[in-house]
């Protein structure tokens, strides 16, 4: 049997374990759970580490092998119940913070790594830059073992320093019905790519500044400029962090401003008006 199509069936079977054995004991679904890497690294700490291969880490570019857990048997081992409705969110060193639906993880395709078994590791760990200083992935990386895997929605984060289980509550920034289709589909957009990044609100990513709260960035960026920047950053702002959205559609531009628009009138503290300028 090749190595692929045993992890298969170990995942398999994880997932039936997954569903059938949740005790009594098992987290409350509406409270959020949040374990550090430190928590994470002792519950674990018993388990035997498995080795998995990426074919194409996006870090490296190339193959690589790690060692860790899936995913799935790290939640299985916090004790924390896999409600298929529940969502992750990975909080990592620099503020980035993907969330991704815990249905995803549970075929055993995510894999948390906490070492890296690169011949040119050290210290557990094969260096790698990031704004031009050497750093690491640890103490832990997320990695897939899904071939071809959209990144947008099978995020890679590294230097995760905790992960929070939770039923999703966003709807203080959600665009209802009323909103209108064009805003549905901004949010859509925002969810996907830009929430990791960016809160509204106060609910989201740290790597990037807060978008809504106190005042919009409608409120101060014309909509020409603001396309322009999410379309390619560096066109308006040299050294942007942040990072192009070349593939976006001018409709999908469109449709990210109509939904911040709309969120104008559901800022968290407009009732008081915190924003200096109306
Ligand atoms: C990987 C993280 C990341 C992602 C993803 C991201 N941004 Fe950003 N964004 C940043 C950072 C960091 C800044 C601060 C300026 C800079 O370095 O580019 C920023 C700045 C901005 C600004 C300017 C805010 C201001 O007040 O000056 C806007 C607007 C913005 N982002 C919108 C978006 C939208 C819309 C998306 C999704 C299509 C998005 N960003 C995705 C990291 C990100």
């Amino acid at each position: 049997m090749t190595e692929s199509r045993y992890l298969r069936i170990i995942a398999a079977f994880l997932y039936v374990l997954a569903f059938c054995c949740s005790t009594a004991s098992a987290q409350d679904l509406n409270t959020t759970a949040r374990f550090s890497i430190e928590s994470i690294q002792s519950a674990m700490a018993s388990t035997k580490l498995s080795k998995v291969t990426v074919k194409n880490d996006p870090i490296y570019n190339d193959a690589r092998m790690y060692e860790g857990y899936p995913l799935v048997l790290v939640l299985k081992t916090l004790a924390v119940h896999l409600q298929p409705t529940a969502w992750i969110r990975f909080s990592c060193r620099d503020g980035y913070a993907p969330e991704i639906p815990i249905k995803k993880v549970l075929d055993g395709s995510a894999f948390l790594a906490m070492r890296s078994l690169h011949k040119t590791a050290e210290h557990g760990w094969e260096p790698m830059w990031k704004d031009g200083k050497q750093t690491s992935p640890g103490p832990a990386y997320l990695v897939w073992t899904l071939p071809d895997e959209k990144p947008e929605e099978f995020p890679w984060p590294y230097q995760i320093v905790s992960i929070e289980v939770f039923s999703r509550q966003r709807e203080s920034i959600m665009a209802p019905r009323e909103a209108g289709e064009i805003a549905s589909k901004g949010f859509g957009i925002f969810a996907a790519r830009c929430l990791k990044c960016h809160s509204l609100n106060g609910y989201g990513g740290e790597m990037g500044p807060e978008l809504l709260d106190p005042c919009s960035v409608t409120q101060y960026w014309t909509s020409e400029f603001l396309q322009a920047y999410i379309r390619k950053p560096q066109s308006i702002r040299a050294k942007a962090r942040m990072p192009s959205n070349e593939d976006l559609s001018d409709g999908d531009l469109r449709s990210v401003l109509a939904y911040l628009g709309y969120l104008v009138n559901h800022r968290k503290n407009s009732a008081s008006d915190h924003c200096p300028v109306p």
